[in-house]
């Protein structure tokens, strides 16, 4: 299944702004990381059922440097230290996707940068 997508710039950001001065995002913008180590976008999701599920995240990295975050799934580490590796530019979009297991009913699931640079611009997340 294509999955439910939940845009960024309706997520809660905490250190970050929503901005437009890229290209290629879906819905009316996406997220900028401050560039700060705890920066973060916490998306509420909602699973029919209990278990396993792909977790998607959207992004775009113009710098030649990773920005690595930590993925969390109601408040506990479920990836640490994933890696969004550089996209051609700012207006070219990456995929990474992730396995997590959500609960039955709401689920938060939260992207923290864990480097001085922040975390990658992020357009969306799919579930
Ligand atoms: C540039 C770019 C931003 C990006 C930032 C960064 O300012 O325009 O979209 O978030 O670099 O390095 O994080
Ligand atoms: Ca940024």
């Amino acid at each position: 299944p294509a999955g439910t997508a939940y845009q960024a710039e309706d997520a809660t950001v905490g250190q970050g702004t929503i901005a437009t001065n890229h290209l290629n995002y879906t819905g009316t913008g996406f997220v900028d990381y401050t560039n700060i180590a705890g920066s973060y976008v916490e998306f509420t999701v909602s699973a029919a059922t209990a278990g396993s599920a792909s977790v998607a995240l959207r992004y775009a990295n113009g710098t030649a440097v990773d920005r690595p975050m930590d993925v969390t799934v109601n408040g506990t580490v479920v990836a640490p230290g994933v890696s969004f590796p550089a996209t051609a530019d700012w207006d070219t979009w990456a995929t990474k996707t992730l396995g997590a297991t959500l609960v039955a009913g709401t689920n938060t699931i939260r992207a923290t940068a864990t480097t001085a640079g922040g975390g990658p611009n992020l357009d969306k997340l799919t579930v």
